[in-house]
């Protein structure tokens, strides 16, 4: 078996896991679950949550993936000793995989809008229509260019494409995610966007259903529970103190979630201002794909011809959240191929690709009926319920002093932290039981 692949650098690393946690669930998710849970407020439980839980359950699977230096299934076997653990990790990559089969739907999407902006400033217009109009003939083709987008990176192995990749990739985000910001704190009604983003109504602030969706809202954005930050951690070098990457890690998640409400939640007031309808007549928000197929389209559509590179800039932005994400999503079947059935990269890469593009085909050709199934089932079940496992598994089963250790690696003076004396005691008891609650009082 070929060598294990690992981050060459610190800053590699965190770009890579910032551009798995950062994806559509913070540029999309997060600003259209502010919009319609009472705007700061739902940002107040999401804060909450995403440091008290998403954190701590982050902090588990990148010290197992560290500690035992394997794919999920691998890591979960050896921790809990049993085939318990080798179960939790196959439902772990299948759930990955699931969640990859539908994002490659949303990806290739946005690739073609990206593209319709392109063919409208060369005059194409039939193409550009085509473009953006839902049929089954372009949701194929542009999954399968979303597929293998993904898939070239991810051959290249974890330094060399993943690294890299991120590496490129995130820092062209944050700059275009401000200047994007900038611009459209410009437009007429931009301050009505803000007023609404920022003032709480605190009145949900209790909602059961505010926090079941906060919660979802942080396990997905923090790609928990699924392996990918496992596979990510077992990448990390034994000589990095993995407390400090962590909390990069979540903190770049949750400021992009929160600062990419400043560029959505201004944007839907703009495109209101301009006459176009974002709440429907029951006074809730126009569905979350209508959110980004079609309020903020036709808000580019009243910029001048001269301001194509606005939309242009924010499909960009889409791809290479989409992108940095899908990649750790296709990392951890890949990892599993390569590790437990001996493949090369690049035959793993291929086949795991393709077979989870022929789930994506399947989703695409009864869209109504699986396209929303899919990710109810992996981002409100799946993903929140794993994290629920993982977190007992590491509280209860995983030998404490290993924990110790494992935290203490390139972090020599850990011991006097208040990570290492709150966390482990933290993920045994406070963390399954706060999940186990919320699940409860969702039911
Ligand atoms: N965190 C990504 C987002 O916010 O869009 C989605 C995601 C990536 C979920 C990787 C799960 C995963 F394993």
């Amino acid at each position: 078996m070929a060598a294990r692949g690992q981050f060459s650098t610190r800053i590699g690393f965190i770009l890579a896991a910032a551009g798995s946690a950062i994806g559509l669930g913070n540029v999309w998710g997060f600003p259209t679950n502010v919009a319609s849970n009472g705007g700061a407020a739902f940002v107040l439980v999401y804060l909450i949550l995403a440091f008290l839980l998403a954190y701590p359950v982050l902090m588990v699977e990148l010290l197992v993936g560290r500690h035992y230096q394997s794919n999920p299934v691998n890591a979960y076997r050896k921790l809990t000793g049993n085939i318990i653990g080798t179960i939790v990790g196959i439902i772990g990559l299948l759930t990955v995989s699931m969640i990859l089969s539908f994002y490659a739907i949303v990806g290739g999407w946005i690739v073609t809008w990206c593209l319709h902006y392109f063919a409208m400033a060369l005059g194409m217009t039939d193409a550009a229509n085509w473009l953006v109009a839902f049929g089954n003939t372009r949701n194929v083709i542009f999954t399968i260019i979303f597929f293998v987008l993904t898939a070239a990176i991810v051959r290249n192995g974890v330094s060399e494409g993943i690294e890299k990749w991120s590496t490129r990739l995130m820092p062209l985000f944050f700059l275009i995610i401000v200047l994007l910001i900038i611009y459209v704190a410009t437009l007429d009604g931009a301050g009505a966007g803000f007023r609404a983003y920022l003032t709480p109504d605190f009145s949900i602030i209790t909602d059961p259903e505010l926090i079941i969706n906060a919660m979802g809202q942080a396990f997905f954005s923090l790609s928990l529970a699924v392996g990918t930050m496992l596979v990510y951690g077992s990448y990390i070098s034994k000589k990095e103190n993995i407390v400090s990457l962590g909390i990069w890690v979540a903190v770049l998640d949750i400021s992009i979630a929160i600062v990419a409400g400043l560029l959505i939640i201004p944007a839907m007031y703009v495109a209101q201002a301009n006459g176009v309808q974002i709440y429907n007549e029951a006074g809730s928000l126009i569905s979350s794909d209508g959110l980004l197929f079609s309020v903020l389209p036709s808000l580019f559509e009243t910029m001048t011809s001269t301001a194509i590179i606005v939309p242009i800039a924010f499909f960009t932005l889409m791809i290479i959240a989409a992108v940095t994400s899908s990649i750790s999503m296709l990392e951890v079947p890949v990892s599993f191929a390569i590790e437990n059935h001996n493949l090369t990269r690049n035959k793993a890469t291929m086949l795991i690709a393709g077979s989870i593009l022929l789930i994506s085909l399947i989703i695409v050709f009864n869209f109504g009926s699986l396209f929303g199934l899919v990710i109810t089932a992996t981002t409100e079940w799946s993903q929140p319920l794993l994290g629920l496992v993982i977190s007992i598994f590491a509280g209860w089963l995983w030998h404490r002093n290993n924990i110790l250790e494992e935290i203490k690696q390139g972090n020599p003076d850990a011991a006097s932290g208040l990570f290492f004396k709150i966390w482990p005691w933290y993920i045994k008891f406070v963390c399954p039981a706060l999940i186990a609650l919320m699940f409860w009082r969702s039911l």
